[in-house]
C-alpha cells in the first residue's frame, strides 16, 4: 500500500467476558482478517490489539478467569494462526480496563432516610447514588454491599439502597441481605473501582466525592472532593441578562 504504513489491526469485543472462547474467535477473525491484507497487499500486520473485556467479581455469579489463562490462550491462537497463514507473528496488545482497578475501589456512603413501604421493600437512602455510579442504572449492574462500621453484625434484612437524585432508578443494590442499617451508619459497596469517577455526573448538582488511596496503613487523597463553586465555574452569565 503506497503511502500508508499499517501499524496494526485493533479490536474490542466486549466487558465482563468470564469465557475464553470469545477470544480464540476474536483472535480467529483478526488473523485471517490479517492474512487477507497480508495476500492484498503485501503487507504484514506488526501489531494486533484484541482490545479489554477481561470480566472482574461484583457479585454473586462473576467468576473472572485467571489472567494466565487469557494471556495464554491468546498467545497460542496467535502463534497457530499465523503458521496457518504464513504470516511474522505480530506484537500483541490488550487494553484491560476494569480488570486492573475495579476491584481496587470501594464506595463509602452515609445512610441517611431509611423509608420502609410494608410489603414492597426498605428504601436505604444514601449520600451518592447514579452520579458516583451509574452502571446500576445504566447495565442493572450488581454490586455487593457491607455496614462498613458493624461488620460483624448477624442481625439482618433485605433492604435496597438507593441514591439520593430524584430518579426513580437511582437504586445501587436491590434488594440485598446486610446487617441492618440504621440512619448515621456507613454503607461501603465493593468492586467500585472503574468506571465510578470516569462515568461520573452533577446530575441534582451534586458535587464529585473525593478519592483516597490506601496502601500498607497509609491514606492519601488523590482526587480532591469536589465544591459547588467548581461545579458552577465555567456557567456565564451575558452581560446583556445581567441588566435585566
Ligand atoms: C476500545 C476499548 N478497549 C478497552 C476497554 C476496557 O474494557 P474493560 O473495562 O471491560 O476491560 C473498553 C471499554 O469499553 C473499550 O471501549
Amino acid at each position: 500500500m503506497e503511502n500508508i504504513s499499517l501499524m496494526g489491526l485493533h479490536c474490542h469485543i466486549g466487558s465482563q467476558i468470564f469465557e475464553i472462547q470469545p477470544y480464540i474467535e476474536a483472535v480467529n477473525v483478526m488473523m485471517k482478517f490479517a492474512s487477507i491484507i497480508k495476500k492484498e497487499f503485501e503487507a504484514d500486520i506488526p501489531e494486533i490489539d484484541f482490545g479489554g473485556g477481561f470480566g472482574i467479581y461484583y457479585s454473586d455469579g462473576d467468576s473472572p478467569l485467571p489472567k494466565k489463562v487469557i494471556a495464554e490462550s491468546i498467545t497460542d491462537c496467535v502463534k497457530k494462526n499465523a503458521d496457518i497463514y504464513n504470516l511474522k507473528r505480530p506484537c500483541i496488545l490488550v487494553e484491560p480496563g476494569r480488570s486492573i482497578i475495579g476491584n481496587a475501589g470501594t464506595t463509602l456512603y452515609n445512610v441517611g432516610a431509611i423509608k420502609n413501604i410494608p410489603g414492597i421493600r426498605k428504601y436505604v437512602i444514601v449520600d451518592g447514588g447514579m452520579t458516583d455510579n451509574i452502571r446500576p442504572a445504566l447495565y442493572r449492574a450488581k454490586y455487593e454491599a457491607a455496614v462498613a462500621n458493624r461488620m460483624n453484625s448477624s442481625d439482618c434484612e433485605v433492604v435496597t439502597i438507593a441514591g439520593k437524585c430524584c430518579e426513580s432508578g437511582d437504586i445501587l443494590v436491590k434488594d440485598i441481605n446486610m446487617p441492618k442499617v440504621n440512619t448515621g451508619d456507613i454503607i461501603s459497596i465493593f468492586s467500585t473501582g472503574a468506571y465510578g469517577l470516569s462515568m461520573s455526573s452533577n446530575y441534582n448538582g451534586i458535587p464529585k466525592p473525593c478519592v483516597v488511596l490506601v496502601n500498607d496503613g497509609g491514606s492519601y487523597v488523590i482526587s480532591k472532593r469536589e465544591t459547588y463553586d467548581e461545579i458552577i465555574e465555567n456557567d456565564i452569565i451575558p452581560d446583556e441578562l445581567k441588566r435585566i
